[in-house]
């Protein structure tokens, strides 16, 4: 049964010219790419999309990084999509998963363990509500 994800090219990745190669893994994995949206965030979106980890030391930075550059977002779609996106990206830092998941995404593309290139949902309930804040949002205006 098919399932949706959100996934995003962190401005890192979309800078370092690596979008188009990403899609094709996607696609390639089997993925359908049903939604696009490449956007500017601001700190208030950022702010709010992240906002579970608004406590943690490394919130500042990462809210200021996030909108430091246009980003990619995305919905996948296939079967089991939440947990074969989170398997294609890899371990949240990039340096960690070049020597754990050499071929992950993060692997090839992160920099460092906050400019990690991409985002994955990580449960249904995540998914579906940032696809509901990035997509259903955006399209209907209330951004
Ligand atoms: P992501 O999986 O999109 O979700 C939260 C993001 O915060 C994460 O990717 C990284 O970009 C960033 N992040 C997570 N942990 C840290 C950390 N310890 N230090 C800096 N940034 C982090």
């Amino acid at each position: 049964e098919t399932e949706k994800t959100l996934a995003i090219i962190k401005p890192d990745g979309v800078s370092g010219n690596y979008t188009n190669s990403i899609k094709e893994t996607i696609l390639d994995h089997g993925f359908k790419i049903t939604e696009e949206l490449f956007i500017q965030l601001d700190e208030d979106h950022v702010k709010s999309f992240y906002a579970e980890h608004s406590s943690r030391s490394f919130f500042p930075s990462l809210v200021e990084y996030m909108a430091s550059g246009p980003v990619l977002i995305m919905v996948l779609e296939k079967g089991n999509a939440i947990a074969d996106w989170r398997a294609l990206i890899g371990p949240t830092d990039p340096l960690k998963a070049k020597v754990t998941h050499p071929y992950s995404v993060r692997a090839i593309c992160g920099l460092d363990l906050q400019k990690n290139c991409v985002h994955g949902s990580d449960s249904p309930q995540s998914a579906a509500q940032e696809i509901t804040f990035f997509v259903e949002r955006t399209s209907s205006g209330h951004y």
